[in-house]
């Protein structure tokens, strides 16, 4: 079964054709970073904008790419939700007019219920239930996989998600948008105890979590050092961060692990990149004996073939979409289709 995936939930344009929810056959996508960055982050308008203009080639390339027409399809998945409205509205109106004008199914996915499913295009043995830490730019969730459809989120952060921390920490530091991967680099040669930063507490649930606080504390540190004319290091500082919002992650879903009995655990989302989570999350499933998955770097960003993947799990479960489907901006991973 082929499934054509299509992405544009925010600064990337994507398409990518999926063979039986495993084989990547054309995975396309085009990145607006590069405008985005004169801005500091990405600008809502000149995102829909581009997508509307790399919509159609980025289609086109993948199936070119997957050596198959459209004829050949058979179905197509779109992210729906969540994400900027008008980004989502372009993918979403080009997928139902294909949908419609070639009598295919169309198959509703949530953004974040596709990077869960990116482990299943890498690791075929991983099928549900287990645990997964799905942390992105605008979320940070610890969720429970119930069946490849149904989750159940355990913990969530109260405010900031880890990769907008990341993020506004970057640009104080002085690194370009989107910042997490130059954090990354830059703690790699940065010394993680040098400075001290604050562990944020959480009233209530055990596994929520709170990143702005560590936002604060990181801009607040830089910005004394500047005042005082003292400077900063970035690799040390970075490391800092880095550290601490790793053993956030970890120490969470290890909570959250042993407290539904589950052995394992996935991780998933853009933050899935970040190499000081990576190895915090591994050292702390191999201290414990859990089997952990993780995406490979290059399904760990924003891509369609995830999207593709999920869209094969959620046919399978025969949950589609008709031409009433709507972009929705916010949306709980919870929700089950059809909404509302
Ligand atoms: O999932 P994603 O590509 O887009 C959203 O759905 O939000 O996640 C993007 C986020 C950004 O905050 C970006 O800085 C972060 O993932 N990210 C990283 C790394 N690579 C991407 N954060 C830390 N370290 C990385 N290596
Ligand atoms: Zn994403």
């Amino acid at each position: 079964m082929y499934i054509l995936g299509i992405e544009s939930s925010c600064d990337e344009t994507a398409a990518s054709v999926v063979e039986d929810g495993t084989k990547i056959l054309s995975s396309v996508i085009a990145t607006q970073i590069a405008e985005h960055q004169l801005y500091g982050g990405v600008v809502p308008e000149i995102a829909s904008r581009r997508h509307l203009e790399n919509i159609q080639p980025v289609v086109s390339q993948a199936l070119d790419e997957a050596g198959l027409t459209l004829a050949q399809i058979d179905g197509i998945a779109v992210t729906f939700a969540p994400g900027l409205i008008g980004a989502l509205l372009v993918g979403v109106s080009y997928a139902k007019g294909l949908a419609m004008a070639l009598g295919k199914p169309l198959i509703p996915v949530h953004h974040l219920a596709g990077h869960i499913a990116a482990n299943y295009l890498a690791h075929p043995e991983l099928k549900p239930p287990y645990l997964c830490v799905v942390a992105s730019g605008g979320h940070s969730h610890i969720v429970e996989v119930k069946s490849y459809t149904a989750f159940s989120v355990v913990g969530r952060t109260r405010d900031d998600a880890a990769g907008e921390c990341f993020d506004k920490c970057a640009r104080v530091l002085g690194f370009p948008y989107p910042g997490g991967v130059h954090i990354d680099r830059a703690a790699q040669t940065g010394d993680p105890s040098f400075y001290t930063l604050p562990t944020p507490k959480v009233a209530g649930s055990p596994y929520d979590m709170s990143f702005s606080g560590l936002k604060t504390a990181v801009i607040n540190m830089a910005h004394n050092a500047k005042q005082k004319g003292e400077a900063i290091i970035p690799e040390h500082l970075a490391a800092a961060l880095q550290d601490k919002i790793s053993s956030i992650l970890t120490e969470k879903a290890m909570a959250a692990a042993e407290a539904t009995g589950y052995r394992t655990i996935a991780l998933a989302g853009g933050v899935s990149a970040n190499s000081g989570v990576r190895s915090a999350l591994q050292t702390a499933c191999d201290q414990r004996g859990y089997q952990l998955y993780m995406p490979p770097l290059s399904l760990c960003g924003d891509n369609a073939a995830m999207i593709a993947c999920q869209g094969f799990y959620t046919a399978q479960a025969g949950i589609f979409a008709d031409e009433s489907l709507n972009a929705v901006a916010t949306l709980s991973l919870e929700t089950s289709f059809p909404i509302g």
